[in-house]
């Protein structure tokens, strides 16, 4: 059975089925109900608020014929202290996968290993891995056009990543780079190198640290074909956000920035953003800012991946 808690959880030559299945669900949008999830709950154990990657999963689910069941870790008992592991074995009764948003990355990790069903990672502070799965896929379809080749066109390709590029969306994009044959290069301030933990990760998957961190921002984005950046301050860090204003603000993505990436270049952001933060308003509604258009594709991503899940839980 398989569980999708990092990007590396599918293999490169699993890739392909994702991405496919992903750019036939966009195309059925709104024309047919699969049965994928037919007669299946799917229960998703929130510990930080979402727009977007709940109700895509809500939606994603009931398209695909199964019930979603929200719970706020805080209104089930896990939010008073029942452990990980027994409520994982208690939930794995009643539900045919879990999809979890929490804090730390262990937890997702202790969830799939006493539980009997699929867990998808919703976000924890460490990785972020249905968001880049979806950004690579928006990338793609502009890059393979609509017919073409979606994961070879990602190949060779570079990200620029500015800001705050020791959290979620940084480790992740170093971790799907590695995945995709993607370059990276990632520019934020003194003390934000990417950690200690993302170096493991990387190392315990036998791939080389294929990553270039710099402090410079310029050059970060010379010669990209993508230009990414994620808020400064995530949920959990409250409290350092004057801080990180201070640190980051020479990296925020300005008109000036942009147009120093390659002229075709496209500007992502996971979402929610501050304009006037991370990334200029002028930016976010630049022509090839492509914000939106990754998020309706975290639904048709989302459906793939629980699709592949569903599958290897019925061998
Ligand atoms: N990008 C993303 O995960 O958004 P939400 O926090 O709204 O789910
Ligand atoms: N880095 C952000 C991503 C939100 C989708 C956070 O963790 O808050």
């Amino acid at each position: 059975m398989k569980h999708f808690l990092k990007e590396t959880d599918f293999q490169a030559h699993e890739l392909g089925e994702v991405f496919a299945l992903a750019r036939t669900y966009k195309q059925q949008r709104g024309r047919e109900l699969s049965a994928v999830l037919k007669a299946q709950t799917w229960a998703m154990i929130f510990s930080k608020s979402s727009t977007r990657t709940r109700v895509s999963f809500e939606v994603g689910i009931h398209e695909l014929g199964g019930n979603p069941l929200f719970l706020n870790k805080n209104d089930i008992q896990l939010g008073r202290g029942e452990s990980i592991e027994d409520s994982a074995k208690v939930l794995s009764r009643f539900v045919h996968g879990l999809i979890v948003r929490t804090y730390d990355h262990a937890d997702v990790q202790r969830l799939a290993a006493a539980g009997t069903v699929p867990v998808i990672n919703a976000l924890t502070d460490f990785l972020h891995p249905c968001q880049i799965y979806t950004d690579a896929f928006t990338a793609a379809e502009r890059w393979a056009g609509p017919n073409g080749d979606l994961v070879a066109s990602l190949k060779g390709r570079k990200i620029a990543y500015l800001g705050d590029t020791a959290f979620n969306m940084a480790n992740s994009w170093i971790l799907g780079a590695s995945l995709f044959g993607m370059k990276i290069s990632l520019a934020g301030p003194k003390g934000f190198e990417p950690g200690p933990e993302i170096q493991a990760a990387l190392k315990a998957e036998g791939r080389a640290v294929d990553y270039h961190f710099t402090h410079d921002p310029y050059e970060a984005v010379a010669g990209a074909d993508l230009v990414y950046t994620d808020v400064w301050t995530s949920m959990g860090q409250e409290e350092e956000s004057k801080k990180r204003i201070a640190l980051m603000s020479p990296y925020a993505v300005t008109a000036k920035l942009f147009a120093a990436a390659k002229p075709d270049a496209l500007f992502m952001h996971c979402l929610p953003a501050h304009p006037g933060e991370e990334v200029e308003q002028a930016v976010l509604d630049n022509p090839r800012s492509v914000i939106f258009d990754e998020a309706e594709n975290r639904l048709h991503m989302q459906k793939a991946i629980m699709t592949v899940l569903a599958k290897s839980a019925r061998k």
